[in-house]
């Protein structure tokens, strides 16, 4: 049990630089470790998940060495992995399964995963069954981890994607840029991109439609190793940019933080909702970054449908605090894949919000909020359901009552981001004003 931060009585205050991107970190070093040459990866995300994935490609006996943030990776090139020793460890990262498979559908060699307890509930026929469509042999446990992958020639593939989900989407492309002749994908709603950008950089062919939803992959590219800075993951910066707009007389400045359009749907959320956060220093390294500053306003409710949910997905229980203290009946649908995330984060939101008095309704695929009415704490006793995002959601809510919570399994939050309490302790201290 985690005491958490007491409600600050001068507002959240200071200047933070969050961790490096997960998805871009996972990707870095996939892609670092298929490429010929050295790729040098900075501000890369030191948490467990990305370092599954890193244990992994070292497993497939690429060189990988780390020094804090700054990661160096001796490519072996698209041939170039050999057959791990043992069953390669997923932990708990959904990212590392899915994509690993893709790539691996189409190595010469066989390949067991399994994961902890939480990812061997994640579904994993979302993956097989269309990689099998290109000729993949992967057998999973009743859909879930452990999976085999009995490495094949693949072939390429004009698919609809039937959900979305980038995930599923770049093990698609990991298959297709392995395959014999070229292959189509079409998503049933744009996700987030980085895969597409980030191969590209390294050298292969994938061109994305202006339809936003149309991706064609050339088979077969020459990848060759890169320097790349990672920006600050947006999924991170979200905690602190939703707990100083609800937190009265705060103002915090995020440094550095990922932009790309297909991430910053919290910030069109927050403007719809009457939050204050301005963008400045705008640039673009490949992937667009800027510093976002955040101040304290007033919020109204809001309407969230199935279109918005891809470019929010990891920040909805953010927006569902935020709806907790808006002036109104907030409503978010088409948001069943929460389901299957980490833990049920539809179940698990409403469970813990329901201990501070939140008038909240559970949907199939989504939330009602009413904001207007005031909270009451009826448990102090909070859980993170050992999910890293509904931890750090509660980390933030403590900000916001007067009663001191605690958290049960607060070690959760070290899969996304090891150092967020520490951060969140040093915009919350007054010394911090700025
Ligand atoms: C991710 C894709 C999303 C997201 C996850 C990271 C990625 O998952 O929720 O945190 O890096 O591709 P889905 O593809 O399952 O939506």
């Amino acid at each position: 049990m985690k005491n958490l931060t007491d409600k600050p009585t001068a507002g959240l205050h200071g200047e933070l630089t969050v961790p490096g991107d997960k998805s871009i970190s996972h990707r870095g070093i996939m892609f670092g470790a298929i490429s010929r040459g050295r790729t040098t990866l900075h501000h890369f995300l030191t948490a467990e998940d990305c370092l599954s994935t890193l244990h992994a490609f070292q497993e497939m006996g690429v060189s990988i060495r780390r020094d804090g943030e700054t990661v160096e990776i001796d490519g072996v090139g698209l041939n170039g992995l050999h057959e791990p020793t043992k069953p390669l460890d997923m932990g708990n990262s959904g990212t590392t399964t899915r994509l690993i498979m893709g790539l691996l559908a189409g190595q010469r060699f066989e390949t067991t995963l399994f994961g902890d307890d939480s990812l061997s509930q994640r579904p994993m026929r979302r993956v097989s069954d269309p990689l099998a469509l290109m000729g993949a042999n992967i057998c999973v446990t009743e859909g879930h981890l452990p999976a085999r992958i009995h490495g094949q020639k693949l072939h390429g593939i004009e698919y609809q994607l039937k959900v979305a989900s980038a995930q599923v989407k770049s093990a698609m492309i990991l298959a297709a840029i392995q395959a014999e002749g070229p292959s189509i994908l079409v998503e049933k709603q744009p996700t987030r991109n980085h895969t597409e950008r980030m191969l590209n950089a390294f050298g292969a062919s994938i061109e994305t439609l202006d339809d936003n939803v149309t991706i064609k992959v050339a088979p077969q590219p020459e990848l060759t190793g890169i320097d790349l800075t990672i920006p600050s993951d947006m999924s991170s910066a979200a905690f602190f940019l939703v707990a100083a707009t609800l937190v009265p007389h705060s103002r915090i400045t995020l440094k550095n933080v990922g932009m790309n359009e297909t991430r910053t749907g919290l910030l069109s959320i927050l403007k719809r909702m009457g939050g204050k956060v301005t963008a400045t220093n705008e640039r673009d390294d490949g992937e667009p970054t800027a510093d976002l500053t955040v101040m304290s306003a007033d919020l109204k409710p809001i309407e969230i449908g199935a279109e918005e949910i891809p470019a929010v997905i990891d920040e909805l229980p953010l927006v569902v605090l935020l709806a907790a203290k808006a002036n109104g009946v907030s409503r978010i649908t088409g948001a069943g894949e929460l389901r299957v995330k980490e833990t049920d984060r539809i179940s698990a939101v409403v469970h813990e919000f329901s201990k501070l008095g939140i008038a909240i309704r559970e949907l199939p695929d989504g939330f009602v909020i009413d904001g207007s009415k005031p909270w009451h704490v009826e448990t102090t006793k909070l859980s993170s359901h050992g999910d890293h995002r509904i931890g750090m959601t509660l980390a933030v809510a403590s900000l916001l009552v007067d009663e001191p919570l605690r958290l049960a399994d607060p070690d959760a939050v070290n899969i996304s981001y090891p150092t967020f309490f520490e951060d969140l302790r040093s915009v919350s201290s007054v010394k911090n004003y700025s």
